[in-house]
């Protein structure tokens, strides 16, 4: 073997003999930042980034979520102020969420089809405000909107209470048709109910709203790292978990299947989520599809990020940028994630 550092230095020959032949050296590719950027396999544009944002009932409400340093849920008037900030540091694309109070949540989970509920109220806001300039993708799911918060709605059989596939789907038809009539460009079910994607093509196109697109959450983990978001959105479950219809993070192969049936349904992109832990699903999915692949880098992998930042073992700047490039790397063509006003606004990209 060839060492580049003979191991005694005392022995080390006149500079003339010290350099060995290598045929490869990829240092030498290294050498200046401005060859490393030339040679860069990688990039991450500011149109690849996609916000979130929580919006709330009321105006003037902005509510800081402790667990996500940054992050506050704001009534349409707020959103739209921040929405026009992130906008001119170069952000195209956000993705919203509704937040209601307990007192608004129901069983059947009436109110997420409610027109005037805090998501089609801000759809219609932002494109009132930006035109076609902005995309906007809206989160599709009941979990925020019943009483008991799972992603479904419940019914008892002789096994127990179990999340009813189907009578679910017709509730989340209502609901991403209420945002397509505010003016969403894709609509994003993230419920994990089978044949959601399909149930909504179907009703979209059935209303006339056959431009309107579907992000579909197709390979979604029952994951930990869910944890701040279901503060930030009031959402977490009252009893259970989500397991009988989010993936058991154990399986790979299923992903597969759960990409290739959305896929089948009619879904326009894919979404892997969360992002961090399930690259290797990213890069197995990547040579599956010419669909656009979406990675999530959500709200547990940001607090993470924040809190080792805020007691000082991680260099943010660094630490941002190296996530942000390894989603791209590993197949992703969109990310959404809650860095993205800051990684341009400091240019950490
Ligand atoms: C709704 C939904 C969740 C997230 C996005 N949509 C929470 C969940 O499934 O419990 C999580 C996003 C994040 O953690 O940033 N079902």
């Amino acid at each position: 073997m060839l060492l580049e550092t003979p191991a005694n230095p005392s022995s080390t020959p006149a500079a003339s003999e010290e350099s060995v032949f290598l045929v490869q050296r990829l240092r030498r590719l290294r050498t200046s930042a401005a060859l490393r950027e030339s040679i860069a396999e990688t990039v991450v544009r500011p149109s690849d980034l996609i916000l979130p944002f929580f919006v709330v009932p009321g105006t003037g409400v902005e509510q800081p979520i402790a667990s996500m340093p940054g992050v506050s849920r704001h009534s349409v008037d707020g959103f739209l102020v921040q929405l026009e900030r992130a906008m001119r540091l170069g952000v195209r694309s956000i993705v919203l969420f509704g937040v209601l109070p307990d007192n608004a949540k129901d069983e059947a989970a009436a109110g997420a089809s409610d027109p005037s509920g805090p998501v089609p109220s801000a759809i219609r806001a932002a494109r009132q405000a930006f035109g076609n300039d902005l995309v906007i993708y809206s989160d599709v799911c009941l979990c925020a909107h019943t009483s008991h918060g799972h992603c479904g709605l419940l019914k008892q059989t002789p096994r127990g209470v179990v999340i009813d596939n189907d009578s679910s789907l017709r509730q989340l038809a209502a609901m991403a048709l209420a945002h397509a009539e505010a003016g969403v460009d894709l609509v994003a079910p993230s419920d994990m109910m089978d044949g959601r994607v399909g149930y909504i093509r179907q009703a979209l196109d059935a209303a006339g709203h056959s431009e309107v697109g579907i992000l579909a959450y197709a390979v979604k983990y029952a994951s930990a790292f869910y944890g701040p978001f279901r503060e930030a959105a009031h959402s977490a479950p009252s009893f259970g978990d989500r397991a009988t219809y989010q993936m058991d993070p154990r399986n790979a192969r299923e992903a597969l299947r759960e990409a290739a049936l959305d896929l089948a349904e009619g879904a326009d992109m894919l979404m892997v989520k969360p992002a961090l832990p399930y690259l290797d699903i990213l890069a197995r999915l990547r040579p599956t599809t010419q669909l656009p692949l979406v990675a999530y880098n959500v709200s547990g992998e940001y607090a993470m990020l924040k809190a080792a930042v805020k007691v000082g073992v991680l260099d943010e700047p660094k630490a941002v940028r190296e996530v942000l490039h390894s989603l791209k790397r590993a197949g992703a063509d969109l990310i959404i994630t809650y860095h993205a006003v800051e990684a341009l606004e400091q240019q950490w990209i």
